[in-house]
């Protein structure tokens, strides 16, 4: 049963320090391993990063994402990860996506401020369902502007 279609949710919180260069840096370290894992792995998904969090949805084989997950949740950039959701899917939402990577834009960070409170994106307030359908919006919005 393990090859049956997952979908895992999470937001953890920012550790990498330093300026804007050095946190650019970790990110396409991230991104780049993420890429190569994924595409072994038969993962997709998408990453944001936004007001000092990590929203991520992964999507794969329950295995491998569970593998996936025990990796990330090791690594010290980030910390405080909080499962949010871990669900049989019946299809991708990020079909075209080893790892899409969204949230620094000008264009990103107002789609933010109608879903967080007051003080824009607040990812502890959203459950798996609407992290999952933020990051799906993005990545579709992404995938137009390409
Ligand atoms: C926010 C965040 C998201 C990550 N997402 C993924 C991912 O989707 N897939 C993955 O393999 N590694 C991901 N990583 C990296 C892993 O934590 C770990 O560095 C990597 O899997 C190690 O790969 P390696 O054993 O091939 O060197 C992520 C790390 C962070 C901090």
């Amino acid at each position: 049963m393990t090859e049956t279609l997952h979908r895992l949710v999470y937001y953890s919180r920012n550790h990498i320090s330093g300026d804007a260069a050095a946190f650019a840096a970790d990110i396409d370290d991230i991104l780049a391993k993420s890429r190569a894992n994924n595409g072994r792995d038969g993962i997709t998904g998408a990453l944001l990063f936004n007001a000092g969090c990590f929203a991520q949805v992964l999507e794969g084989p329950l295995d491998t994402i569970e593998a996936a997950f025990e990796r990330i949740q090791q690594d010290e950039r980030h910390g405080d990860v909080s499962l949010l959701a871990l669900d049989p899917i019946a299809g991708r939402s990020f079909p075209n996506w080893a790892m899409g990577f969204v949230g620094l834009s000008d264009v990103d960070s107002e789609r933010f401020a109608g879903i967080g409170p007051s003080s824009g994106f607040d990812i502890a307030r959203l459950n798996g369902d609407q992290v999952h359908g933020l990051l799906r919006d993005l990545t579709i919005e992404e995938e137009k502007a390409a």
